[in-house]
């Protein structure tokens, strides 16, 4: 042990040090046998001495009472240790890493002004339920409770902003610039970043029937990526407008009605074989013609081109002119560009749409969002110009993955107290709690340990100081602190301490 502490507090350190080597030292946990053991029928050992004794039979003189085996089957089972499929636990690194990212995200909305709101992950089922055929909608997690009500757990949190809004009604002053970090459960095919469950932060800006509403919202995200040292060499914005989908199907007089489904299949180009695509499209009710001019318009990857063949008097092109030159002004252009083929996979989008993906191309979607100017009235409510974004915790950690950027976080507290005697636990304890009043964080030796374990604790916890309180010492009022960093170390009066 190197010279730790002064002459006279080793004196009181000695007793301690011999006590270690016996009662005090740390014991190793011993697994409790019915966590091992599978499936044990766990009869009195009385009971089965008396059927053996008495050939089997039961009853017999003496004690009955005692003798007769327990009615209770006691059964051990053994679980599975794991999380269900597709689900994580978050022992402390991962949570570390977790609030990490969510502290991003707070800090991010926080800078643009949005207030943090949540909803339940249970909502009824009717809410998710829209007849566009979404993936979406068959990926539910929806039973029925014990009322007999359908419920489902929330696949994502915009429909529950848009029953909040209709509920709370005219209380609300527009605009809403609302922001939430939720868990959302989608019954997923597993891929890389993509889980049964994940956090979405989401920002959403309502009553905002300007363009500048989006480019604001992308700007958000931008300073998240910059943040978190993602560059736009790294990942872009893929944007489009679902009203270019809209002009061009007008052009072959498809009903109005059957956007929201065409946009669906649209959606699913690269996951699909275009001759299912095209069956599809035909299956609705669209010409041979109109899906030649939509897919057409689709691989379209500039805005110049775009204007060529809508020509420039229309709503798509003047958003999307518009949301770039904000994008100039804003700083960001270097991370956008135009991609026709971007409708996204949410039947209630109704202009600009955007998505955030890897340059590399490795992963899927980063982020995604767009405006939903009229999802408040398929609810029963009053229409409010709206848009926003869902960006997924899973992603973005395969993305610092692969740029080596996910940040090294160990825990950190600032003390560590302990007591050298067991008599002097309960000074310890005063000694954490004046600490802790002071806004100091500590972690206090609840049991006797040798100083060895104690200096192993401080190294793990990467503590930066060790508070002793020893006999001698408090005799006088003081404690002993060691600085861990410099192994600089003083007798302090509590009353003094820091
Ligand atoms: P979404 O594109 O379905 O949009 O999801 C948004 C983001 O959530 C995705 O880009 C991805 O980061 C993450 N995500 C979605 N599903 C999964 C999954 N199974 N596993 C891991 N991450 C996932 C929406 O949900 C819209 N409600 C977003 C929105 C908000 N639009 C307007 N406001």
């Amino acid at each position: 042990m190197p010279p730790l502490l002064n002459p006279r507090l080793s004196s009181s350190l000695k007793p301690l040090l011999l006590l270690s080597q016996s009662s005090f030292a740390p014991r190793k946990f011993q697994i409790p046998r019915q966590l091992v053991s599978v499936k044990r029928r766990a009869f009195s050992s009385l009971a089965s001495e008396q059927s053996s004794d008495n050939g089997g039979r039961s009853g017999g003189g003496g004690r009955s009472g005692a003798l007769s085996p327990s009615p209770v089957a006691e059964e051990v089972q053994r679980i599975d240790v794991n999380p269900p499929k597709g689900t994580r636990d978050f022992p402390p690194e991962d949570m570390r890493l977790r609030n990490w990212l969510f502290n991003h995200f707070r800090e991010v909305s926080r800078l643009f002004g949005f207030e943090e709101v949540d909803y339940p992950v249970l909502e009824s089922e009717a809410l998710f339920i829209r007849k566009a055929g979404e993936e979406i909608r068959d990926q539910l997690y929806c039973f029925e409770d014990r009322g007999n009500r359908r419920v489902a757990l929330r696949p994502e949190l915009t429909p529950s902003l848009a029953r909040l809004v209709i509920q709370k009604g005219k209380s609300l002053s527009f605009p809403l610039k609302w922001f939430a970090i939720g868990q959302c459960w989608r019954y997923e095919r597993m891929t890389r970043g993509r889980r049964r469950e994940h956090y979405q932060w989401n920002m959403d800006v309502l009553g905002v029937p300007e363009v500048t509403a989006e480019a604001e919202l992308i700007a958000s995200i931008v300073a998240f990526f910059k943040r978190i040292g993602i560059t736009e060499s790294d990942v872009g914005f893929k944007v489009s407008s679902r009203k270019v989908l809209q002009e061009v199907l007008r052009c072959y007089s498809v009903p109005e009605n059957l956007f929201g489904k065409v946009c669906i299949i649209i959606d699913k180009i690269e996951k699909l074989p275009i001759d299912e695509i095209k069956r599809e499209l035909n299956a609705t009710g669209l010409s041979e013609e109109a899906i030649e001019g939509l897919l057409q318009v689709l691989s379209i990857k500039s805005l110049t081109k775009l204007e060529e063949i809508l020509g420039g008097t229309g709503e798509a092109i003047a958003d999307l002119k518009q949301l770039f030159s904000l994008a100039k002004k804003f700083g960001y252009s270097e991370w956008i560009q135009f991609d026709a083929s971007v409708v996204r996979g949410l039947a209630y989008y109704t202009g600009i749409v955007f998505e955030g993906f890897d340059r590399e191309g490795k992963l899927r979607a980063i982020c995604g969002g767009g405006r939903y100017d009229r999802l408040l009235s398929t609810f029963g409510g009053d229409d409010v110009p709206a848009c926003g974004f869902g960006f997924g915790d899973a992603v973005i950690v395969e993305l610092l993955k692969e740029k080596g950027l996910v940040p090294e976080l160990s825990l950190e507290v600032e003390n560590i107290v302990c007591a050298l005697d067991h008599d002097l636990q309960a000074v310890a304890a005063t000694v954490a709690t004046k600490l802790r009043e002071k806004g100091q964080s500590v972690d206090l030796v609840l049991e006797s340990k040798p100083l060895k374990w104690v200096f192993k604790r401080a190294t793990r916890t990467n503590a930066q100081r060790l508070i002793l309180v020893g006999n001698t010492e408090w005799q006088k009022g003081m404690v002993v602190v060691k600085v861990l960093s410099s192994g600089e170390q003083y007798e302090i009066k509590l009353d003094e301490l820091e």
